[in-house]
């Protein structure tokens, strides 16, 4: 029997995470699972509506961490969570994605001798401006552990330096949340309530701070996006971080901006998947929405320079498109009219619905391997 923390912090961990929970309890003879939420993300509608769309159950521990600088949030969840794998003594610790929360738990755990296992590793976008990819880069080199989501992910790994021994290519455990809720999110009314349903539609998201901290990018990408609304609307579940800064610049009440723009809050699971699986465009920064909508079929404009995420060009339904206002709004153009793609867009491999038990296997594979090995 293997005892796993699994570390959830922010919006982005919950459908990571409640697959590997699932699976821990289908498969009780071998593994008791512990939730552990940092609470980086505390607004029911980033945090609570997720546990419950997703099922997951309520966290065995909360850290109640908040928000703060990088260092300050990244410090709080290390020493909050350092007592509680004294307490518990796990035989491994699982961390998902690139958040702060990732980095301070793996970070804790590589001290204390815990092995950790970090689900998505070896995504790079090579862009240390960004900080998921110090996060990315860091809790890679601290993990005993890398199941990965691509093949690209791997060649990553191995090319820093990272034992063939220790990767495993898993595939995609968000896909895992999506195959099972896409049919039980026809009971959201997300579509009637914006007043989109039977319509053509575009969802937009927006939350980096390389978007949405500089007002000068945040301005030419909503003018875009004003001009896009012009032609079908635009629905725009908008983040905190976000929502603050169109307060902060004045660009809320900007008149050059107006168009059928219709701002809401943050969505829970089943909403947002309802909304953006009838979507004719979805235009993102992102890193789950461009796999979500590669996984659908959906054509997705990725409004940065990069992504961690290449397989989502190469064989889905991604464009990278960065931020100039002429070129969002012809790639928008070009996406509405169908053109632009290289044939059939199709969905990775391994991306299937069922990461999670390979997850799970890998565990066990890696424990027995160790314990031969005399760790
Ligand atoms: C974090 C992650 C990012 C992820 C995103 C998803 C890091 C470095 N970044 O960015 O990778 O894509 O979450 O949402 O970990 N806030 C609230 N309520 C909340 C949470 C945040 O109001 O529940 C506000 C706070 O003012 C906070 C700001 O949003 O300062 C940013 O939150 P934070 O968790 O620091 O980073 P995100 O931008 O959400």
């Amino acid at each position: 029997m293997l005892k796993v923390i699994n570390v959830v912090g922010a919006r982005p961990n919950f459908m990571k995470v409640a697959p590997l929970v699932e699976a821990a309890g289908r498969r009780a003879g071998e593994f008791a699972a512990v939730v552990v939420h940092t609470g980086q993300h505390y607004d029911a509608r980033m945090s609570a509506d997720f546990f419950r769309d997703l099922g997951l159950p309520a966290p065995d521990v909360h850290l109640g961490v908040g928000s703060g600088s990088h260092a300050q949030q990244t410090a709080a969840v290390m020493q909050r969570f350092e007592p509680v794998v004294l307490e518990q003594k796990p035989d491994w610790v699982v961390v998902v994605g690139d958040v702060n929360s990732t980095l301070a738990c793996a970070l804790v755990c590589s001290k204390l001798g815990v092995p950790v296992a970090h689900v998505e590793a070896g995504l790079r976008s090579r862009d240390r401006s960004m900080p998921e990819e110090v996060n990315r880069l860091l809790t890679d080199q601290l993990s005993e552990l890398l199941l990965t989501p691509s093949a690209d992910a791997d060649r990553n790994l191995i090319s820093e330096g990272i034992p063939a021994e220790r990767i495993r290519l898993v595939g995609n455990v968000m896909i895992d949340s999506l195959v099972k809720h896409l049919a039980l999110s026809e009971s959201s009314d997300a579509r009637e309530r914006f007043g989109v349903a039977g319509a053509d539609y575009a969802v937009v998201t927006l939350h980096r701070p390389s978007n949405v901290d500089d007002p000068r990018v945040l301005r030419r990408v909503l003018s875009a996006l004003a001009r896009l609304s012009r032609r079908l609307p635009v629905v725009f579940p908008i983040h905190p971080r976000t929502r603050k800064s169109l307060a902060d610049f004045g660009l809320d009440k900007d008149e050059a901006l107006s168009g059928d723009f219709r701002l809401v809050e943050p969505l829970g699971y089943l909403d947002f998947l309802r909304l953006y699986s009838g979507a004719r465009l979805v235009l993102t920064d992102s890193g789950g929405l461009q796999e979500e909508t590669t996984a659908l079929g959906i054509p997705c404009l990725t409004l940065r320079e990069n992504t961690e995420r290449p397989v989502t060009v190469e064989l889905g339904t991604n464009r990278v498109v960065g931020t100039d206002e002429e070129r969002i709004v012809s790639e928008a153009e070009a996406a509405l009219r169908g053109a632009g793609g290289a044939g059939r867009p199709r969905v990775p491999p391994l991306w299937d619905g069922r990461a999670a038990d390979r997850i799970l296997d890998a565990l066990l594979d890696r424990t027995r391997e160790l314990r031969a090995g005399g760790f």
